[in-house]
Protein backbone atom coordinates (compact mmCIF):
# COMPACT_ATOMS: atom_id res chain seq x y z
CA UNK A 1 0.00 0.00 0.00
CA UNK A 2 3.15 2.26 -0.86
CA UNK A 3 0.89 3.97 -3.26
CA UNK A 4 -3.08 3.18 -2.66
CA UNK A 5 -2.19 -0.30 -3.96
CA UNK A 6 -0.35 0.45 -7.53
CA UNK A 7 2.30 -1.63 -5.66
CA UNK A 8 1.62 -5.29 -6.10
CA UNK A 9 3.46 -8.24 -4.38
CA UNK A 10 1.51 -10.86 -5.95
CA UNK A 11 -0.99 -10.52 -9.01
CA UNK A 12 -2.62 -13.80 -8.62
CA UNK A 13 -4.16 -12.98 -4.80
CA UNK A 14 -5.71 -10.42 -3.28
CA UNK A 15 -4.57 -8.68 -0.45
CA UNK A 16 -5.91 -9.83 3.10
CA UNK A 17 -6.84 -6.18 3.85
CA UNK A 18 -9.30 -6.86 1.47
CA UNK A 19 -10.18 -10.41 1.68
CA UNK A 20 -9.49 -13.92 -0.44
CA UNK A 21 -9.38 -15.00 -3.45
CA UNK A 22 -13.19 -16.67 -2.34
CA UNK A 23 -14.14 -13.05 -1.75
CA UNK A 24 -13.37 -12.28 -5.50
CA UNK A 25 -15.16 -14.82 -6.81
CA UNK A 26 -18.07 -14.22 -4.75
CA UNK A 27 -18.19 -10.59 -5.73
CA UNK A 28 -17.77 -11.39 -9.59
CA UNK A 29 -20.63 -13.62 -9.05
CA UNK A 30 -22.63 -11.34 -6.77
CA UNK A 31 -22.27 -8.49 -9.91
CA UNK A 32 -22.93 -10.72 -12.40
CA UNK A 33 -26.07 -11.94 -11.04
CA UNK A 34 -27.22 -8.28 -10.38
CA UNK A 35 -25.91 -7.68 -14.25
CA UNK A 36 -22.96 -5.54 -13.14
CA UNK A 37 -19.52 -6.27 -14.85
CA UNK A 38 -16.53 -6.19 -13.27
CA UNK A 39 -12.99 -4.63 -14.87
CA UNK A 40 -10.28 -5.18 -12.51
CA UNK A 41 -6.94 -2.98 -12.90
CA UNK A 42 -3.70 -4.69 -14.27
CA UNK A 43 -0.97 -2.53 -13.01
CA UNK A 44 1.90 -3.76 -15.11
CA UNK A 45 4.43 -1.19 -15.94
CA UNK A 46 5.82 -1.81 -12.33
CA UNK A 47 5.76 -4.43 -9.25
CA UNK A 48 6.17 -3.58 -5.85
CA UNK A 49 9.77 -3.57 -4.65
CA UNK A 50 8.08 -6.58 -2.66
CA UNK A 51 7.38 -8.86 -5.26
CA UNK A 52 9.48 -12.11 -4.74
CA UNK A 53 11.38 -10.76 -8.92
CA UNK A 54 12.40 -7.84 -6.98
CA UNK A 55 13.36 -9.48 -3.94
CA UNK A 56 15.32 -11.53 -5.84
CA UNK A 57 17.05 -8.53 -7.78
CA UNK A 58 18.72 -7.24 -4.70
CA UNK A 59 20.06 -10.90 -3.78
CA UNK A 60 21.60 -10.81 -7.28
CA UNK A 61 24.58 -9.47 -8.79
CA UNK A 62 24.72 -6.85 -11.39
CA UNK A 63 24.20 -8.01 -15.02
CA UNK A 64 21.85 -11.17 -13.73
CA UNK A 65 18.63 -11.94 -15.19
CA UNK A 66 17.24 -11.35 -12.27
CA UNK A 67 18.30 -7.94 -12.08
CA UNK A 68 16.88 -7.77 -16.14
CA UNK A 69 13.37 -8.03 -15.26
CA UNK A 70 14.00 -4.50 -14.13
CA UNK A 71 16.02 -1.73 -15.07
CA UNK A 72 19.23 -1.57 -13.04
CA UNK A 73 22.11 0.71 -14.44
CA UNK A 74 25.30 1.61 -12.97
CA UNK A 75 25.18 5.30 -11.90
CA UNK A 76 27.21 8.70 -13.47
CA UNK A 77 29.70 10.45 -12.04
CA UNK A 78 31.58 6.98 -10.34
CA UNK A 79 28.12 5.44 -9.74
CA UNK A 80 27.34 8.65 -7.26
CA UNK A 81 24.55 9.79 -9.72
CA UNK A 82 21.11 8.59 -11.25
CA UNK A 83 22.10 7.23 -14.45
CA UNK A 84 19.64 10.02 -16.22
CA UNK A 85 17.72 12.46 -15.56
CA UNK A 86 14.39 10.84 -14.95
CA UNK A 87 11.71 12.11 -12.75
CA UNK A 88 9.62 10.39 -10.55
CA UNK A 89 5.69 11.30 -11.07
CA UNK A 90 5.37 12.13 -7.47
CA UNK A 91 8.11 14.05 -7.51
CA UNK A 92 12.13 13.65 -7.05
CA UNK A 93 14.71 11.77 -9.33
CA UNK A 94 12.94 8.16 -10.86
CA UNK A 95 16.64 6.20 -9.93
CA UNK A 96 17.01 5.33 -6.50
CA UNK A 97 20.67 3.33 -5.36
CA UNK A 98 20.38 0.15 -3.33
CA UNK A 99 23.06 -1.48 -1.27
CA UNK A 100 24.78 -4.80 -2.70
CA UNK A 101 24.71 -8.04 -1.31
CA UNK A 102 28.10 -7.17 0.42
CA UNK A 103 26.86 -3.96 1.91
CA UNK A 104 28.34 -1.76 -0.09
CA UNK A 105 26.76 1.18 -1.97
CA UNK A 106 26.05 -0.05 -5.83
CA UNK A 107 23.41 0.18 -8.79
CA UNK A 108 20.45 2.67 -9.44
CA UNK A 109 16.68 0.94 -10.39
CA UNK A 110 14.17 3.17 -12.44
CA UNK A 111 11.03 3.84 -10.39
CA UNK A 112 8.83 6.25 -12.90
CA UNK A 113 6.45 6.13 -9.12
CA UNK A 114 7.27 5.88 -5.91
CA UNK A 115 10.70 3.61 -5.05
CA UNK A 116 8.43 0.90 -4.06
CA UNK A 117 7.10 0.68 -7.51
CA UNK A 118 10.36 -0.58 -9.17
CA UNK A 119 9.36 -0.62 -13.20
CA UNK A 120 9.58 -3.93 -15.16
CA UNK A 121 11.76 -4.02 -18.04
CA UNK A 122 8.83 -4.85 -20.71
CA UNK A 123 11.85 -6.04 -23.45
CA UNK A 124 12.40 -9.09 -21.35
CA UNK A 125 10.35 -12.20 -22.48
CA UNK A 126 10.35 -13.20 -19.05
CA UNK A 127 7.92 -10.47 -17.99
CA UNK A 128 6.05 -10.66 -21.33
CA UNK A 129 5.36 -13.96 -20.44
CA UNK A 130 4.74 -13.92 -16.47
CA UNK A 131 1.70 -11.41 -17.59
CA UNK A 132 0.03 -13.66 -20.09
CA UNK A 133 -0.63 -15.89 -17.14
CA UNK A 134 -1.48 -13.23 -15.31
CA UNK A 135 -4.36 -11.64 -17.31
CA UNK A 136 -5.88 -15.59 -18.30
CA UNK A 137 -5.91 -16.49 -14.02
CA UNK A 138 -8.28 -13.28 -14.11
CA UNK A 139 -9.76 -13.80 -17.58
CA UNK A 140 -10.47 -17.79 -16.64
CA UNK A 141 -12.01 -16.54 -13.07
CA UNK A 142 -14.73 -14.78 -14.92
CA UNK A 143 -13.14 -10.75 -14.61
CA UNK A 144 -15.20 -8.86 -17.69
CA UNK A 145 -12.49 -6.47 -18.52
CA UNK A 146 -9.08 -4.60 -17.52
CA UNK A 147 -7.98 -1.88 -16.65
CA UNK A 148 -4.43 -1.13 -18.01
CA UNK A 149 -2.85 0.81 -15.59
CA UNK A 150 0.17 3.53 -16.81
CA UNK A 151 0.40 2.25 -20.13
CA UNK A 152 2.46 4.58 -21.74
CA UNK A 153 4.66 3.96 -19.11
CA UNK A 154 5.67 0.34 -20.20
CA UNK A 155 8.19 1.06 -23.04
CA UNK A 156 11.04 3.04 -22.45
CA UNK A 157 13.62 4.48 -25.23
CA UNK A 158 16.27 1.98 -26.00
CA UNK A 159 19.25 3.13 -23.87
CA UNK A 160 17.28 5.39 -21.57
CA UNK A 161 18.75 8.88 -22.44
CA UNK A 162 17.94 11.69 -20.51
CA UNK A 163 14.53 13.61 -20.89
CA UNK A 164 16.03 16.89 -20.48
CA UNK A 165 14.66 18.10 -17.17
CA UNK A 166 16.07 20.71 -15.09
CA UNK A 167 17.37 20.01 -11.93
CA UNK A 168 14.61 19.73 -9.20
CA UNK A 169 12.04 19.86 -12.30
CA UNK A 170 8.59 18.69 -11.14
CA UNK A 171 6.29 16.33 -12.52
CA UNK A 172 3.30 17.49 -14.75
CA UNK A 173 1.92 14.98 -17.08
CA UNK A 174 1.44 17.56 -19.69
CA UNK A 175 4.78 18.06 -19.99
CA UNK A 176 5.97 14.38 -19.51
CA UNK A 177 4.25 12.80 -22.45
CA UNK A 178 6.85 12.36 -25.14
CA UNK A 179 9.62 11.94 -23.13
CA UNK A 180 11.78 8.95 -23.26
CA UNK A 181 10.00 6.96 -20.90
CA UNK A 182 6.87 7.74 -22.04
CA UNK A 183 4.18 6.95 -24.75
CA UNK A 184 7.06 4.94 -26.72
CA UNK A 185 5.84 3.11 -29.85
CA UNK A 186 6.52 -0.58 -27.99
CA UNK A 187 4.01 0.40 -25.85
CA UNK A 188 1.26 -1.21 -28.20
CA UNK A 189 3.45 -4.30 -29.07
CA UNK A 190 2.25 -5.28 -25.38
CA UNK A 191 -1.06 -3.66 -26.10
CA UNK A 192 -1.67 -5.97 -29.26
CA UNK A 193 -0.68 -8.99 -27.24
CA UNK A 194 -2.73 -8.61 -24.67
CA UNK A 195 -5.86 -7.59 -26.68
CA UNK A 196 -5.22 -10.97 -28.76
CA UNK A 197 -5.35 -12.79 -25.42
CA UNK A 198 -8.92 -11.51 -24.53
CA UNK A 199 -9.76 -12.07 -27.89
CA UNK A 200 -9.27 -15.23 -26.99
CA UNK A 201 -12.22 -15.45 -24.51
CA UNK A 202 -15.55 -15.71 -25.11
CA UNK A 203 -18.15 -13.05 -24.15
CA UNK A 204 -17.39 -9.32 -24.55
CA UNK A 205 -14.20 -8.15 -22.35
CA UNK A 206 -13.20 -5.09 -22.28
CA UNK A 207 -9.62 -3.38 -22.29
CA UNK A 208 -9.64 0.12 -21.23
CA UNK A 209 -6.59 1.95 -20.87
CA UNK A 210 -5.69 5.06 -18.35
CA UNK A 211 -3.38 7.25 -21.55
CA UNK A 212 -2.20 10.89 -20.66
CA UNK A 213 -0.95 11.41 -23.79
CA UNK A 214 -0.02 14.20 -25.88
CA UNK A 215 -3.14 14.92 -27.73
CA UNK A 216 -6.30 12.70 -29.23
CA UNK A 217 -4.66 11.83 -32.28
CA UNK A 218 -1.66 10.21 -29.87
CA UNK A 219 -4.71 8.50 -27.57
CA UNK A 220 -6.20 7.02 -30.95
CA UNK A 221 -3.08 5.08 -30.99
CA UNK A 222 -4.29 2.94 -27.88
CA UNK A 223 -7.38 2.18 -29.22
CA UNK A 224 -6.76 1.19 -32.70
CA UNK A 225 -8.46 -1.96 -34.06
CA UNK A 226 -6.62 -4.64 -32.45
CA UNK A 227 -5.16 -2.80 -28.99
CA UNK A 228 -7.38 -1.65 -26.83
CA UNK A 229 -10.98 -1.34 -26.68
CA UNK A 230 -11.38 2.16 -25.20
CA UNK A 231 -9.51 4.47 -23.16
CA UNK A 232 -9.74 7.39 -20.30
CA UNK A 233 -9.93 10.76 -21.99
CA UNK A 234 -7.44 13.17 -20.11
CA UNK A 235 -7.83 16.17 -22.37
CA UNK A 236 -11.72 15.93 -21.88
CA UNK A 237 -10.96 15.65 -17.81
CA UNK A 238 -8.27 18.64 -17.88
CA UNK A 239 -10.51 21.05 -19.79
CA UNK A 240 -11.27 23.94 -18.18
CA UNK A 241 -15.31 25.10 -18.00
CA UNK A 242 -14.64 27.06 -20.92
CA UNK A 243 -16.89 26.94 -23.93
CA UNK A 244 -14.46 27.13 -26.51
CA UNK A 245 -11.92 24.90 -24.94
CA UNK A 246 -14.68 21.82 -24.28
CA UNK A 247 -16.22 22.38 -28.02
CA UNK A 248 -12.40 21.96 -29.35
CA UNK A 249 -11.87 18.91 -26.97
CA UNK A 250 -15.06 17.27 -27.80
CA UNK A 251 -14.57 17.99 -31.34
CA UNK A 252 -10.86 16.09 -31.79
CA UNK A 253 -11.73 13.57 -29.40
CA UNK A 254 -14.64 12.54 -31.96
CA UNK A 255 -12.67 13.25 -34.69
CA UNK A 256 -9.41 11.50 -34.17
CA UNK A 257 -11.01 7.82 -31.90
CA UNK A 258 -13.23 7.90 -35.10
CA UNK A 259 -10.46 7.67 -37.52
CA UNK A 260 -9.51 4.34 -35.61
CA UNK A 261 -13.25 3.05 -35.42
CA UNK A 262 -13.20 3.40 -31.35
CA UNK A 263 -15.89 5.40 -29.48
CA UNK A 264 -15.41 8.30 -27.88
CA UNK A 265 -15.27 8.40 -23.74
CA UNK A 266 -15.69 11.16 -21.45
CA UNK A 267 -14.28 11.54 -17.77
CA UNK A 268 -14.59 14.40 -15.13
CA UNK A 269 -12.68 12.77 -12.17
CA UNK A 270 -10.88 10.01 -11.15
CA UNK A 271 -8.94 9.19 -8.04
CA UNK A 272 -6.07 10.75 -9.66
CA UNK A 273 -7.36 14.29 -9.84
CA UNK A 274 -9.00 16.85 -7.75
CA UNK A 275 -12.80 16.33 -7.83
CA UNK A 276 -14.21 18.72 -10.04
CA UNK A 277 -17.08 20.32 -7.62
CA UNK A 278 -14.02 22.19 -6.47
CA UNK A 279 -11.57 22.60 -10.25
CA UNK A 280 -15.32 23.90 -11.55
CA UNK A 281 -15.22 26.04 -8.31
CA UNK A 282 -11.73 27.88 -8.57
CA UNK A 283 -11.14 30.35 -10.90
CA UNK A 284 -8.78 28.62 -12.83
CA UNK A 285 -10.96 25.82 -13.41
CA UNK A 286 -8.26 23.49 -15.74
CA UNK A 287 -6.68 20.90 -13.75
CA UNK A 288 -3.04 19.42 -12.11
CA UNK A 289 -2.47 15.88 -12.19
CA UNK A 290 -1.60 13.76 -9.84
CA UNK A 291 -2.31 16.21 -6.69
CA UNK A 292 0.41 18.76 -7.85
CA UNK A 293 -2.48 21.69 -7.27
CA UNK A 294 -0.90 22.89 -3.90
CA UNK A 295 -1.64 26.93 -3.15
CA UNK A 296 -4.36 26.84 -5.66
CA UNK A 297 -7.30 30.20 -4.04
CA UNK A 298 -10.25 28.13 -2.25
CA UNK A 299 -12.94 27.07 -4.48
CA UNK A 300 -16.72 28.57 -4.73
CA UNK A 301 -18.24 25.20 -3.74
CA UNK A 302 -21.67 26.30 -4.70
CA UNK A 303 -20.70 27.55 -8.32
CA UNK A 304 -18.12 24.45 -8.40
CA UNK A 305 -21.22 22.14 -7.90
CA UNK A 306 -23.42 24.14 -10.11
CA UNK A 307 -20.91 23.37 -12.74
CA UNK A 308 -20.65 19.85 -12.36
CA UNK A 309 -24.41 19.14 -12.12
CA UNK A 310 -24.13 20.96 -15.74
CA UNK A 311 -20.92 19.07 -16.80
CA UNK A 312 -22.81 15.98 -16.47
CA UNK A 313 -25.46 16.36 -18.68
CA UNK A 314 -22.78 17.58 -20.97
CA UNK A 315 -20.70 14.41 -20.27
CA UNK A 316 -23.97 11.90 -20.86
CA UNK A 317 -25.17 13.47 -23.64
CA UNK A 318 -22.60 13.00 -25.35
CA UNK A 319 -22.09 10.11 -27.81
CA UNK A 320 -19.62 7.04 -27.12
CA UNK A 321 -19.20 6.25 -23.20
CA UNK A 322 -18.97 8.08 -19.97
CA UNK A 323 -16.97 7.15 -17.14
CA UNK A 324 -18.12 8.05 -13.82
CA UNK A 325 -15.93 8.54 -10.50
CA UNK A 326 -17.13 7.23 -7.22
CA UNK A 327 -18.62 10.36 -5.38
CA UNK A 328 -19.22 12.70 -8.27
CA UNK A 329 -23.02 11.16 -8.01
CA UNK A 330 -23.08 12.76 -4.50
CA UNK A 331 -21.86 16.21 -5.92
CA UNK A 332 -18.36 15.32 -3.38
CA UNK A 333 -16.33 18.26 -3.61
CA UNK A 334 -12.06 17.79 -2.76
CA UNK A 335 -11.33 17.21 1.10
CA UNK A 336 -8.94 19.98 1.35
CA UNK A 337 -8.31 20.35 4.47
CA UNK A 338 -6.78 16.50 5.67
CA UNK A 339 -5.04 17.01 8.42
CA UNK A 340 -0.98 15.77 7.51
CA UNK A 341 -0.89 13.69 9.51
CA UNK A 342 -3.85 11.43 7.70
CA UNK A 343 -2.14 12.26 4.16
CA UNK A 344 -1.06 8.50 2.44
CA UNK A 345 0.18 9.80 -0.79
CA UNK A 346 3.35 9.13 -1.87
CA UNK A 347 3.13 12.54 -3.55
CA UNK A 348 2.95 14.62 -0.04
CA UNK A 349 6.59 13.25 1.22
CA UNK A 350 8.17 13.06 -2.05
CA UNK A 351 7.49 16.53 -2.70
CA UNK A 352 9.24 17.87 0.11
CA UNK A 353 4.96 18.49 1.65
CA UNK A 354 4.68 21.22 -1.22
CA UNK A 355 1.96 19.12 -2.81
CA UNK A 356 -0.59 17.26 -0.43
CA UNK A 357 -1.40 14.69 -3.37
CA UNK A 358 -4.73 12.96 -4.37
CA UNK A 359 -6.53 12.00 -0.58
CA UNK A 360 -8.80 14.65 -0.70
CA UNK A 361 -10.46 12.90 -3.65
CA UNK A 362 -10.04 9.40 -2.29
CA UNK A 363 -12.25 9.59 1.15
CA UNK A 364 -14.83 7.22 1.43
CA UNK A 365 -18.29 7.85 0.39
CA UNK A 366 -20.93 8.90 2.43
CA UNK A 367 -23.49 6.50 2.95
CA UNK A 368 -26.01 6.53 5.76
CA UNK A 369 -26.38 8.53 9.00
CA UNK A 370 -25.50 11.84 10.73
CA UNK A 371 -22.07 10.71 11.88
CA UNK A 372 -18.82 9.68 10.22
CA UNK A 373 -17.72 6.57 9.38
CA UNK A 374 -21.10 7.17 7.70
CA UNK A 375 -21.96 4.04 7.03
CA UNK A 376 -18.72 2.86 5.05
CA UNK A 377 -17.05 0.93 8.30
CA UNK A 378 -18.49 -0.33 11.22
CA UNK A 379 -19.39 2.69 13.74
CA UNK A 380 -16.52 3.16 16.00
CA UNK A 381 -14.04 1.87 13.39
CA UNK A 382 -12.40 4.91 11.68
CA UNK A 383 -12.04 5.23 7.85
CA UNK A 384 -8.50 4.59 6.20
CA UNK A 385 -9.40 8.75 5.53
CA UNK A 386 -11.38 10.57 7.48
CA UNK A 387 -14.88 12.17 6.46
CA UNK A 388 -15.83 15.71 6.95
CA UNK A 389 -18.37 15.89 9.18
CA UNK A 390 -20.36 18.29 6.55
CA UNK A 391 -21.00 15.54 4.39
CA UNK A 392 -24.03 14.19 6.80
CA UNK A 393 -26.12 16.06 4.10
CA UNK A 394 -24.29 14.61 1.41
CA UNK A 395 -25.25 10.77 2.22
CA UNK A 396 -26.93 8.59 -0.40
CA UNK A 397 -29.64 7.97 2.42
CA UNK A 398 -30.20 11.99 2.24
CA UNK A 399 -29.48 12.60 -1.26
CA UNK A 400 -31.49 9.56 -2.58
CA UNK A 401 -35.13 10.94 -1.23
CA UNK A 402 -34.54 14.49 -2.25
CA UNK A 403 -35.33 14.66 -6.10
CA UNK A 404 -33.22 18.20 -6.03
CA UNK A 405 -30.06 15.99 -5.15
CA UNK A 406 -27.12 15.71 -7.52
CA UNK A 407 -27.62 11.71 -6.53
CA UNK A 408 -31.72 12.29 -8.35
CA UNK A 409 -29.79 14.24 -11.14
CA UNK A 410 -27.17 11.37 -12.25
CA UNK A 411 -30.05 8.68 -11.51
CA UNK A 412 -32.42 10.61 -13.83
CA UNK A 413 -30.04 11.20 -16.49
CA UNK A 414 -28.86 7.82 -16.61
CA UNK A 415 -32.16 6.40 -17.05
CA UNK A 416 -33.18 8.72 -19.87
CA UNK A 417 -29.24 7.72 -21.19
CA UNK A 418 -30.47 4.35 -21.89
CA UNK A 419 -34.37 4.81 -22.65
CA UNK A 420 -34.02 7.63 -25.07
CA UNK A 421 -33.13 5.97 -28.48
CA UNK A 422 -31.23 8.91 -29.90
CA UNK A 423 -28.35 8.80 -26.92
CA UNK A 424 -27.29 5.74 -28.45
CA UNK A 425 -27.38 6.21 -31.77
CA UNK A 426 -27.04 9.78 -33.38
CA UNK A 427 -24.16 11.70 -34.08
CA UNK A 428 -23.46 14.59 -32.00
CA UNK A 429 -24.04 18.17 -34.34
CA UNK A 430 -23.75 21.76 -32.98
CA UNK A 431 -26.77 23.59 -33.30
CA UNK A 432 -25.42 27.47 -34.06
CA UNK A 433 -25.21 29.09 -30.57
CA UNK A 434 -23.58 32.17 -28.68
CA UNK A 435 -19.98 31.40 -28.21
CA UNK A 436 -20.36 30.97 -24.65
CA UNK A 437 -23.19 28.56 -25.48
CA UNK A 438 -22.18 24.50 -25.60
CA UNK A 439 -25.99 23.42 -27.79
CA UNK A 440 -26.05 20.38 -29.42
CA UNK A 441 -28.34 18.07 -30.98
CA UNK A 442 -28.18 13.92 -31.46
CA UNK A 443 -30.65 13.59 -34.24
CA UNK A 444 -34.04 15.03 -34.30
CA UNK A 445 -35.65 14.39 -31.21
CA UNK A 446 -32.72 15.08 -28.53
CA UNK A 447 -31.00 18.54 -27.97
CA UNK A 448 -28.68 19.23 -25.15
CA UNK A 449 -28.15 23.29 -24.26
CA UNK A 450 -25.28 24.29 -21.30
CA UNK A 451 -24.66 28.05 -20.75
CA UNK A 452 -21.39 28.85 -19.70
CA UNK A 453 -22.35 32.42 -20.12
CA UNK A 454 -23.03 34.77 -17.14
CA UNK A 455 -27.06 35.55 -18.10
CA UNK A 456 -29.97 33.39 -18.78
CA UNK A 457 -31.20 31.86 -22.06
CA UNK A 458 -34.33 31.00 -23.52
CA UNK A 459 -35.34 27.74 -24.05
CA UNK A 460 -38.41 28.04 -26.12
CA UNK A 461 -40.74 26.80 -23.90
CA UNK A 462 -40.32 24.66 -20.30
CA UNK A 463 -42.51 21.69 -21.63
CA UNK A 464 -39.39 20.34 -23.93
CA UNK A 465 -36.81 20.21 -21.07
CA UNK A 466 -36.36 16.38 -20.19
CA UNK A 467 -34.19 17.15 -17.72
CA UNK A 468 -32.53 20.09 -15.95
CA UNK A 469 -29.29 20.48 -13.61
CA UNK A 470 -30.79 23.02 -12.14
CA UNK A 471 -34.07 25.14 -11.76
CA UNK A 472 -34.87 26.38 -15.17
CA UNK A 473 -38.66 28.09 -15.93
CA UNK A 474 -38.15 28.20 -19.75
CA UNK A 475 -35.14 30.12 -19.42
CA UNK A 476 -31.69 28.57 -18.62
CA UNK A 477 -29.88 30.05 -15.75
CA UNK A 478 -25.57 30.30 -15.67
CA UNK A 479 -23.96 27.38 -15.38
CA UNK A 480 -26.65 24.81 -16.14
CA UNK A 481 -27.55 22.64 -18.25
CA UNK A 482 -30.65 21.43 -20.13
CA UNK A 483 -31.38 18.28 -22.34
CA UNK A 484 -34.85 18.74 -24.32
CA UNK A 485 -37.21 16.96 -26.06
CA UNK A 486 -37.76 17.88 -30.19
CA UNK A 487 -35.26 20.46 -30.50
CA UNK A 488 -38.23 22.27 -32.84
CA UNK A 489 -37.41 25.70 -34.52
CA UNK A 490 -33.73 27.15 -35.25
C1 LIG B 1 -1.88 5.40 -12.44
C2 LIG B 1 -2.89 5.30 -11.33
C3 LIG B 1 -2.35 6.01 -10.14
C4 LIG B 1 -1.06 5.34 -9.72
C5 LIG B 1 -0.08 5.25 -10.88
C6 LIG B 1 1.03 4.28 -10.57
O1 LIG B 1 -1.68 6.69 -12.84
O2 LIG B 1 -4.12 5.81 -11.75
O3 LIG B 1 -3.25 6.05 -9.07
O4 LIG B 1 -0.47 6.06 -8.68
O5 LIG B 1 -0.70 4.78 -12.05
O6 LIG B 1 0.59 2.96 -10.63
Amino acid sequence: MADGGYDVSDYCDIDARFGTLADADALIADAHGLGLRVVIDLVANHTSSEHPWFTAALAAAPGSPERDRYFFRDGRSGGEEPPNDWISAFGGSAWTRVSEPDGRPGQWYLHLFAPEQPDLDWDQSAVREAFDAVLRFWLDRGVDGLRVDAAPAMAKQPGLPDAGHVPGARFESRTWVGNPHWDVDGVHDILRRWRAIGDGYDGDRLFVTEAVVRDPERLSRYVRPDEMHTSFNFDYLTAPWEPRRLRTVIDESIAALDRVGAPPTWVLSSHDETRHVTRFGRADSSAATMGFDTGRPPADLDLGLRRARAAALLTLALPGSAYLYQGEELGLPEVEDLPDEALQDPTWERSGHTARGRDGCRVPLPWSGDTTPFGFTTEGIAPWLPQPTSWAALTVAAQGADPASTLSLYRAALRLRRSVPALHAEPLSWVSSDDDVLAFDRGPAFRCVVNLSDRSIDLGGQDRVLLASGPCSGSLPPDTAAWLSSPGEE
